[in-house]
């Protein structure tokens, strides 16, 4: 690979999901290893799928035909690891693409490390899920999954500021939201391994949201925009739905997303 946006598509035209984690490490780890040594890597230009390749198992449904989860029982703690491992799949594709989608923006060499390190954490993500699958004798893809989670990247395609504004600092937001009761369910079950595999998951995700928000306000500032009223504005054309509290604020906080960014989309978002 010579250029970031190659290795970008190659994650991206990947299909097995431990295979393509392996190749988002390795090229992450290639890629600071150049920055590292002065002899940084070009990000270049590639040509990124619209849908990223997917494994032929889970079978991708429609979120309402998902079978609901309860995490009161084994089964259902089950198919709560398999949905995380499911959005850590999804999260490792948004960030390649990302990087290989909008190489025309010219950017200070700290969006691409930010971005190649959420992808390479996403890679480690999806194989903690793994793991703890397989120590329950599951595995990812003996699940269905949720079919809609491209869908804010495909309508994002062409505007970078939405993508921001959705990925991160919406749907990777909502992950600070839920993931402290999550491991409160494993927790209760005993299930230490996926405790600390969730704990991992949630320290990393502030710092997605966090280059996410530090990336749009750089992109505000560029083109003389008020962050907070484009935020809504974009969240608006792009997310399909309304923002749901209880919200995590301080972590919010944490991840430079202010109260009013997000409390004015609890009931508006699809007016
Ligand atoms: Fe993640
Ligand atoms: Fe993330």
């Amino acid at each position: 690979m010579t250029s970031l946006a190659e290795m970008a598509v190659d994650v991206l035209t990947t299909a097995d999901g431990r295979e393509k984690t392996a190749k988002s490490r390795a090229h992450a780890a290639a890629w600071f290893a150049a920055r590292a040594a002065g002899t940084p890597l070009p990000v270049g230009q590639a040509t990124p799928p619209l849908r990223p390749a997917r494994p032929e198992a889970p079978a991708l449904l429609d979120p309402r035909e998902v079978p609901k989860r309860k995490p009161g029982s084994p089964q259902g703690r089950i198919a709560l690891l398999h949905a995380v491992a499911h959005i850590e799949l999804n999260a490792v594709d948004l960030h390649w693409d990302i990087l290989a989608r909008f190489t025309h923006v010219p950017f200070p060499p700290g969006f691409y490390d930010d971005w190649v390190k959420a992808a390479d954490e996403e890679s480690k993500h999806f194989n903690l899920m793994c793991d703890c699958l397989e120590a329950e004798g599951s595995f990812y893809g003996a699940l269905p999954a949720h079919a809609g989670m491209w869908r804010a990247a495909e309508d994002t395609a062409e505007d970078l500021m939405g993508r921001l504004a959705v990925v991160p600092m919406v749907l990777e937001a909502r992950g600070l939201d839920v993931t402290p009761g999550m491991i409160e369910h494993f927790r209760k079950a005993g299930n230490s391994g996926a405790v600390a595999a969730l704990e991992t998951i949630y320290a990393e995700e502030v710092g997605h949201v966090a280059y996410g928000s530090k990336w749009f306000h750089f992109l505000c500032g560029r083109h003389d925009l008020d962050p907070r009223d484009v935020f809504h504005k974009l969240v608006r054309t792009y997310f399909h739905g309304n923002l749901k509290p209880p919200f995590n604020d301080e972590k919010r906080a944490e991840a430079g997303l202010p109260l009013d960014f997000y409390w004015p989309l609890v009931e508006s978002a699809d007016a």
